[in-house]
């Protein structure tokens, strides 16, 4: 029976194989090249350190936010977060979150460390290359360095804990990565492990002021991610401010924060500076064309003139200064 099997194998192999797979091969040899390079590039700027290392924490994300490396790997909107509970629901059905990469590489995925393991496999199933690497959670920063209360969600917090592992999804043509998800593989890994850090308590405020006066989350206001001496840092928040205003009297913040009330399979995220920064020119385009707010049935849900007046006009200032923040840092390199 297993000659059988074997036997069928290497005709399948032989007839299938070079007419199917030539392309691919191809493509796996690049993917696995990303995947070694990658690697090398996280363990070197982010390596396992304490789980509250603020120093390296600092390098890992300065790094990582830097254009020129692991932001240039993300090309449009990345789709981040947990696999689906239900085994049998691909990522076609599971909720994930779009982010920008200047999102993901500044914000989400610093808060990992990684050991330099990699593997790359072909998913049958999704149709996708997995690119996976070895990661651990920073669990014990400040709560003002995560990009928002994930302790909101206490099994979210436990997950992202948990983790041991990050996948990218890569098209099999072209080897962009569309998703990133982050889980427990199963297989425990000594390293790549920390101790339960029991996160402060929810309040329901997805910004807040600390003890200092600051407003926190600090990297969502850009802080740690433009330069100090940029001078539309800020200027971001007030503007921002504005903005906000008007979004919660457009009902923007019943759907796009982060526990999700409506159920979005593809969560868009308003609610700090930075998140609306990254979306902005949608809002914009969203709003002229009136097709947001939306209504829980998904149709249009009327705002008055002055509200859409508001947000189009908040919406620009806060673009201009974001697309100002923006130039000069890109006019100012390693500042
Ligand atoms: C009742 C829930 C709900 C409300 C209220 C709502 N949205 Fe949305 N929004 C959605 C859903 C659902 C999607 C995903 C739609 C899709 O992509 O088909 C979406 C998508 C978006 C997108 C990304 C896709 C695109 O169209 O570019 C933007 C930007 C957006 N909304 C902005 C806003 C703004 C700004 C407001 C407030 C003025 C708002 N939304 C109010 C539910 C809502």
């Amino acid at each position: 029976m297993f000659l059988m099997r074997g036997v069928i194998a290497v005709v399948l192999a032989v007839v299938v194989l070079p007419v199917r797979a030539q392309g691919n091969d191809q493509l796996r040899v690049q993917i696995e090249a990303k995947g070694a390079n990658i690697a090398t590039q996280l363990v070197a700027a982010c390596p396992i350190a304490g789980p509250g290392d603020q120093v390296a924490f600092d390098r890992c994300r300065k790094i990582m936010f830097q254009p020129a490396g692991f932001r240039q790997e993300l090309k449009g909107i990345l789709l981040w977060g947990r696999p689906d509970p239900n085994p049998d629901r691909t990522l076609k059905d599971t909720t994930l979150t779009q982010f920008a990469p200047e999102i993901w590489a500044g914000l989400y995925g610093p808060l990992f460390m990684f050991d330099g393991t990699w593997t790359v496999t072909f998913d049958p199933r999704e149709k996708l290359y997995r690119v996976q690497f070895g990661a651990l959670f920073r669990n014990a920063l400040a709560p003002g360095e995560y990009p928002y209360p994930f302790w909101q969600n206490a099994k979210k917090w436990d997950d992202y804990e948990k983790a041991n592992a990050i996948v990218f999804w890569a098209r099999p043509d072209s080897g962009a990565f569309v998703a990133a998800q982050f889980f427990n593989t199963g297989v425990a890994v000594a390293h790549l492990k920390s101790s339960a850090h029991p996160p402060p308590v929810f309040d329901g405020n997805w910004m807040w002021t600390d003890r200092d006066g600051k407003t926190q989350p600090q990297p969502a206001l850009f802080q740690g991610l433009f330069a100090p001496a940029n001078p539309f840092l800020s200027q971001l928040e007030p503007s921002y401010r504005d903005l906000a205003n008007a979004m919660r009297s457009g009902h923007c913040n019943d759907c796009h924060v982060p526990n999700n009330p409506a159920g979005m399979k593809r969560l868009v995220l308003l609610q700090t500076p930075a998140h609306a920064a990254s979306e902005i020119v949608r809002v914009m385009a969203a709003v002229r064309n009136n097709r947001m707010p939306e209504d829980d049935v998904g149709l249009y849900r009327e705002i008055d003139d002055g509200t859409k007046a508001a947000l189009l006009k908040y919406g620009a200032a806060f673009e201009a200064v974001v697309n100002a923040a923006r130039d000069w840092e890109k006019s100012h390199p390693g500042q």
